[in-house]
């Protein structure tokens, strides 16, 4: 077969996306800002009738207009037939979940049946592509896939890990650090260099490795980052013993370039659809490896950690949590999205309520997928109708507009003055200076003297308030 073939400056290409949730959809709408031809699949017809019309099926800062803008300019389009969507495609992603197993094994299964779909609709020397995180050797799986169904295709697998992060998926995915290209074949380098060719010439870091590495590369990536915060995490239940602030020991450590501050914010652990996801099969790809890495589930216990030591800060901070009403800020498991899987938030919610707490959530964004997940959860329109006569307040996630709370509007309507911040959002002075009880993460405790009348008489002590 002739292969190599001159790389172009700019060529416009053809590709298909498999999948489009969050990196399979961004990756549809870069591709197609990057000048080439896209057509997105996805086995849920009605997330494809709703891409057609240009609504996503998410809420990611900036895409729904570039998804419009996309469409418009006619280079992207989404099938619900993996037959029309592949024929044409000289790069096939595949970004179908790989959602975890209850061993924390990452189930394969859409993976396969996308291999099978590109196996009896692709064209000849198709480079088909991994995108979704996959555990080291899932390449093999895909080849072995291919090879048996196709009967002849001749094609090749490569690995092209994303990092980008929900809510500046975008912006990640047009600007990134780096851009990985595991790959094994000069044919697979040579497609995949064209492909991306308007962002390295842009100055953007292409990294290319064997494709185990590339694999492997993006789980280490996420099991790192996710030790960052539980290593904060551990250093917060210390520094609330010793009188010590975890954020201004984060900022010491950031401060050398070998640590970094980035995901050094101790509060209530991370969340979401990867990095639990991703801690865990790691750990199982190990063990399978035979390999016992232990500090992984240490990683995840101390994340679990995270949430009781707050669910005990609320106990302290009104004593017996039965009985009390709560507002619960931030129910999404970050800032930017309306995504709660495996949001910490709910996993607070979850233990308040089972206490016997009267809970009251409020999220700028995420207050729908939020009573899809708890069905009982109830949700206010505001902070403040949350905050409406409850014994305690808890920041739960670090959305930007809860640093601007009206300190003394919440305080009024409050039944108690009384804040539980699980990451660290507010000022302190400032909710000092409100007459509040204030238990923040790592740091110390602001107790007052008198938390039942206003005006309240302040009296700032420091406490250890580590009762976790
Ligand atoms: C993460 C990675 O950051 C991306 O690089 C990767 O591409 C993505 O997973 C993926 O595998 O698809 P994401 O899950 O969108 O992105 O969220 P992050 O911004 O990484 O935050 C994860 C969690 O850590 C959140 O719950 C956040 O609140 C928490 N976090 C983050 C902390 O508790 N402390 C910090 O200092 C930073």
């Amino acid at each position: 077969m002739a292969r190599q073939r001159r790389p172009g400056v700019n060529e416009r290409m053809k590709v298909t996306v498999i999948g489009t949730g969050h990196v399979g959809l961004v990756t549809c709408v870069t591709m197609s800002m990057l000048g080439h031809d896209v057509v997105g699949t996805d086995m849920d017809q009605e997330k494809v009738a709703l891409l057609r019309r240009g609504i996503p099926p998410f809420f990611e800062e900036g895409l729904e207009q570039a998804l419009r803008a996309e469409l418009t300019s006619g280079r992207l389009a989404f099938s619900g037939e993996p037959a029309d969507a592949l024929r044409d495609a000289e790069v096939v992603f595949i970004c179908v979940g790989t959602p975890a197993r209850s061993d924390g094994e990452a189930n394969l299964i859409a993976m396969e049946g996308a291999a099978r779909d590109v196996a009896h609709h692709g064209r000849d020397g198709v480079v088909v592509v991994e995108k979704s995180t996959v555990p080291a050797g899932t390449s093999e799986r895909v080849r072995l896939t291919l090879t048996r169904e196709s009967r002849g295709l001749r094609f090749d697998v490569a690995s092209n890990p994303e990092f980008l992060r929900e809510g500046t998926a975008l912006a990640d995915s047009l600007r990134p650090d780096r851009i990985v290209l595991g790959v094994q074949s000069d044919w697979a380098r040579d497609v995949l260099r064209r492909l991306y060719a308007p962002l390295t010439d842009q100055g953007h870091e292409l990294l290319e490795t064997d494709i185990a590495t590339a694999e492997l590369a993006k789980h280490a990536a996420n099991a790192f980052l996710a030790m960052k915060i539980s290593f904060s995490n551990g250093l917060a239940r210390i520094c609330e013993r010793a009188g010590a602030d975890v954020v201004a020991v984060a900022d010491v450590m950031g401060s050398d370039p070998r640590i970094g501050r980035a995901f050094l914010n101790a509060g209530l652990g991370y969340g979401g659809y990867c990095f639990p996801k991703d801690v865990a099969a790691l750990d199982r790809l190990a063990s399978r490896l035979g390999y016992d890495f232990r500090l992984l589930r240490e990683v995840s216990r101390m994340n679990d950690e995270a949430v009781e030591a707050a669910a005990a800060k609320v106990h302290e901070a009104v004593w017996n949590i039965e009985g009390k009403r709560i507002a619960l800020l931030g129910l999404a498991f970050k800032a930017g999205t309306d995504d709660v899987r495996f949001s910490p938030a709910l996993q607070l919610a979850e233990r308040l309520v089972s206490a016997g707490a009267d809970l009251h959530g409020y999220d700028p964004r995420a207050a729908d997928t939020a009573r899809e997940e708890l069905p009982d959860l109830n949700v206010s329109d505001t902070a403040y109708a949350a905050a409406a006569g409850a014994h305690c307040v808890v920041i739960a996630t670090e959305w930007p507009e809860f640093r601007d709370l009206d300190l003394a509007r919440l305080r009024e309507v409050m039944a108690y003055p009384v804040i539980v911040d699980a990451r660290n959002v507010l000022d302190r002075e400032a909710v000092a200076r409100a007459g509040f009880a204030y238990y923040p993460t790592g740091r110390t405790a602001i107790l007052t003297t008198d938390v039942t009348a206003g005006p309240v008489s302040v009296e700032a002590v420091a406490v250890a308030s580590g009762a976790a």
